[in-house]
This record gives C-alpha cells, structure tokens and sequence, in this order.
C-alpha cells in the first residue's frame, strides 16, 4: 500500500517532462492517489506531458494571475474529485528583466509580476481550494533557499524570501482547519524555469561540488519524494517548515 493510498491531490505546475511537478504527480499516483493538475497557457502541452503519467490525470487552466480561474477553480476540480487531501504550488516566474544581475534596475511592474506568480499565488491558490478541504490536508509549495542572497538569481530570490514568509503566515492562518502548509527548499534543477535564467549555469557548476551528498541537476525525484512525504500522513506535526532537499548545501559555509 502506498503512502498516498486513498488521498486526493491536485497539482500545478507541470509543463514538461523534466519539471518537478511531474515527479511529483507520478510520484502521488505510483503511491495511490488520485491527481488532478493544473496547467497554464500551453495546455495541449501539459495534455501531451500528462499521458505519461502511470495514470490518466485530467488537466485543468490555471493562470494564477486570472481572477476567475482562481474563483471557480474549486468547482472545476470537484468535477473530478470530491474533496482535496493536498495541494501542490510548483509555479514560478519572474520577467527576464528581473533575473541575471539586473537587480537595482528591474521596475516595479516587472518585480510586481514575479511577486504575483511566485509568491503570492501560493496564497491565492490554498484560498481557492480551502472548500474542498473541509477535512483538513496538506499544502506544499517549492521554495529555493532564500537564506542569502545568489549570484542572478535577483527578484526571484526576493519572491522566495517572501514565500518563505507566506508559508508561516498560511500554517499559522490554516492550522485550525488541520491543514499543514510546508515547503520544499530544491537544489537546482534543469527544468525550463530555470532554464530562462541567464547565468543558471552557475549554480550548475557549483552545486554539485558543494553538497555533501552530491547533486543531479536532472533527478527531480528526490524534491518529488519530499513534497509527497510532506502530503502522507507521516508528518502530521509538522507545518510552516522547509525541508530542504540540496544534497545538504544550505548547511555549509564557504
Ligand atoms: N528548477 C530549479 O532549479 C528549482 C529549484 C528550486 C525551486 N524551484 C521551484 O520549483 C517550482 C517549479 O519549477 P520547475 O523548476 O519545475 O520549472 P517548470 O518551468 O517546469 O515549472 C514552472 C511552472 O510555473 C508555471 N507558471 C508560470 N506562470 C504561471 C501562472 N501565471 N499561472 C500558473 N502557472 C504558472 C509554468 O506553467 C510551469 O508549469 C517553481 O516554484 C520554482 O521556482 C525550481
């Protein structure tokens, strides 16, 4: 029997093969749940991408930054599923004019966006699907360490900073429904978000050097475990937290 065996998830945020919301949905169905996923802009991509599941996993539009979408998401996913046991943020996005070391000339309105899609949805999104978590769950999101401040990754560190923050202030607005808010602090991945940071290469060279346990800039699984050990029943104390899955490299200086 699987650690999901039973339980319902939804998950956002696949767009190829390689993203970590993938892992994640085959990872919760491989274990027994049922998916349901949402995807944005290029559905018929994120259409093709979900017939790879194990499982057939209908796919719904979301645009975190769409009023409506939110307003009748619950609705359209309990087309599908009768409830929610857990929730899946793995969206982010900032303008390019808000990565790669343009930090003290990006714009408001650029800044805005990425605070908007990367931070701020992952708020709006456990809003628009609290009706259909009457019986409590668990929310998860994908942060990178926000610890400190990286080479180009700008804005986007500043979103995560702020995502960080969220997740506190949802555990702490949502543990008395018994949903548990946690995060997944992830090494660097080659998926396409980070593909569209210029000077990604960077963290690629250094990470693996730098973590005590070695790290695989194309195995998404190991963030996916976390994120479906956090949905499981075996972390039912545990909320407002980062578990970071890096190969250890937030422990060490230098
Ligand atoms: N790749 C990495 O190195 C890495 C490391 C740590 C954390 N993360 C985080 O993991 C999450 C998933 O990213 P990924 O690396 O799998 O890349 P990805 O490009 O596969 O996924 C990013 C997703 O965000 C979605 N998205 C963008 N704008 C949206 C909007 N307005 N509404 C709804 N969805 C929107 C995209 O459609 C895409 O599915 C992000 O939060 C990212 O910051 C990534």
């Amino acid at each position: 029997m699987g650690i999901l065996e039973g339980k319902r998830i939804l998950v956002t945020g696949v767009l190829t093969d390689a993203s970590i919301a993938f892992s994640v949905a085959k990872l919760a169905q491989e274990e027994g749940a049922t998916v349901v996923l949402t995807g944005f802009g290029r559905l018929s991509l994120v259409e093709r991408i979900a017939k790879r599941l194990p499982s057939p996993a209908p796919v719904l539009e979301l645009d975190v930054q769409n009023t409506e979408h939110l307003d009748t998401l619950a609705a359209r996913v309990g087309e599908h599923v009768d409830g929610l046991d857990g929730v899946v943020h793995s969206i982010g996005f900032a303008p390019q004019s808000a990565l790669g070391g343009n930090f003290l000339n990006t714009s408001w309105d650029d800044v805005a966006t990425a605070l908007q899609v990367s931070t701020y949805s992952f708020k709006s999104l456990a809003v628009a699907c609290l009706p259909l978590m009457k019986e409590g769950g668990a929310v998860v999101g994908l942060d990178f360490d926000a610890s400190k401040a990286w080479p180009v990754y700008d804005w986007m560190g500043v979103a995560k900073a702020g995502l960080e923050s969220c997740n506190r202030y949802l555990a702490r607005d949502l543990g008395k429904q018994n949903i548990r808010v946690n995060l997944v602090a992830a090494g660097p991945l080659r998926t396409m978000a980070a593909k569209s940071i210029p000077g990604f290469k960077e963290f690629e060279d250094s990470w693996p050097e730098k973590a005590p346990l070695g790290w695989d800039l194309s195995d998404t699984v190991p963030a996916a475990r976390a994120c479906v050990a956090l949905m499981s029943d075996w972390f039912p104390a545990t909320t407002g937290e980062i578990v970071h899955v890096d190969g250890g490299v937030h422990a060490i200086g230098g």
